[in-house]
């Protein structure tokens, strides 16, 4: 296991403490587990075997592969069962204590590549996997929605809270993604409603760290791409749009308060937020960590790339706080550090030599 991957599942699983005691010998399925979020599990899991738990948790994953980048989870599924296909449609006939929904289509490229089936795997297939779930066991359900579903919102409601109804455009090139995570919080609420299903929703901001592929199309794979491949960081805006960036340690935490002692049907931002970084702040972050590497703006290829992207998104994460006991504790310059090593090590990464 790289040695950041073990610091970091080692933290989360300090930073929850006797929860983790909740999943001693539990049945898991992790659906999207290739992804990022979904290897992140696998990983954390992993460490939580060897280490954390006496009765080993039983893993279940489930990928389609419809991302279909490299896969980094291989060393950590020796024990687990691995299915290849829609977790939608073959979902196995069996009891699970805990499901973790990581299955989606989340970066804004691949998601207008495929918009239908990114509908299908947020919403319309979510609701046909929930009719045929046997929730007889079930003990918690993480349905992964986004900070997305707020669109852009107005100047008064940043940091956007739970409560906040959004300004979404339904038919814009990123609708797709947000209007389905928008109805499957309501098919979500209403299953936990009307069934008793423990489903628990975590509304993710901007999260990075390993297993973040270099191919994945997000902005910070993007910058770290640019920057040793061709030396030079390309911004796609005009460097001005702020995101709060929410490290993968901090993230999987949250998550996982969410899904052991949040209230079914309710949702919870996760992200970080304290601190607001701009593109350009960004881009001169990695600049500096790669060494010194210039940064300028250019037109992308793709050209819906800035249609709908909102100005700034930043959480208020007093639910979380007060609910949860949710903290956020790495901050920028710290998780791209590890980020950034975590990508020399996995893709044999150096610096391009500038020729003046
Ligand atoms: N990473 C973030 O910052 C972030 C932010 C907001 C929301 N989310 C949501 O969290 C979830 C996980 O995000 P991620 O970043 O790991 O996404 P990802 O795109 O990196 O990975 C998702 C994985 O799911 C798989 N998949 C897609 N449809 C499938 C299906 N029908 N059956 C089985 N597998 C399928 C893909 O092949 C991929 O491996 C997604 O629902 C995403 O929308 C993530």
């Amino acid at each position: 296991m790289h040695n950041i991957v073990l610091e970091d599942t080692r933290n989360i699983a300090r930073n929850l403490g006797d929860l983790v005691q909740k999943f001693e010998g539990a049945k898991v399925l992790i659906t999207g587990h290739q992804g990022f979020l979904g290897a992140n599990y696998v990983a954390l899991f992993h460490t939580l075997n060897q280490e954390f738990l006496k009765k080993p948790v039983e893993l279940t994953c489930i990928d389609s592969k419809i991302v279909d980048l490299e896969d980094h989870t291989n060393e950590y599924l020796k024990d687990a069962r691995v299915l290849y296909g829609d977790a939608l449609e073959m979902l196995p006939d069996e009891k699970f204590d805990y499901i973790i929904h990581c299955a989606g289509i989340a970066s804004p490229t691949f998601y207008r590549k495929y918009p239908l089936e990114t509908i299908d795997v947020n919403a319309i297939g979510y609701w046909n996997m929930l009719h045929k779930l046997d929730p007889e066991n079930l003990k918690g359900f993480l349905y992964f929605s986004t900070s997305e579903i707020y669109g852009d919102p107005a100047a008064n409601q940043i940091p956007t809270q739970e409560d906040y109804r959004g300004n979404v455009s339904c038919t814009g090139p990123r609708a797709c993604y947000d209007e389905s995570k928008r109805l499957g919080e309501t098919i979500s609420v209403s299953f936990a409603k009307q069934k008793g299903m423990p489903i628990k929703i975590a509304r993710p901001f901007n999260v990075y760290g390993p297993f973040m592929r270099l191919g994945d199309k997000r902005v910070i794979p993007d910058f770290v791409k640019f920057a040793y491949e061709e030396g030079a960081i390309k911004m796609f805006s005009d460097g001005s749009p702020t995101r709060a960036f929410c490290y993968t340690s901090d993230a999987i935490e949250g998550f996982t308060r969410v899904l052991l002692i949040g209230e079914p049907g309710r949702s919870y931002n996760i992200g970080n937020d304290t601190q607001e970084t701009s593109m350009l702040e960004l881009a001169n972050n990695v600049s500096e960590l790669v060494g010194d590497v210039e940064v300028s703006h250019a037109e992308s290829q793709e050209k819906d790339y800035l249609t709908d992207n909102p100005q700034r998104r930043l959480p208020n994460l007093e639910r979380a706080r007060t609910e949860l006991n949710y903290t956020p504790k790495v901050n920028v310059k710290d998780g791209l550090e590890r980020i950034i090593n975590w990508y020399k090590d996995t893709y044999n990464l150096q610096k391009k030599e500038t020729v003046s």
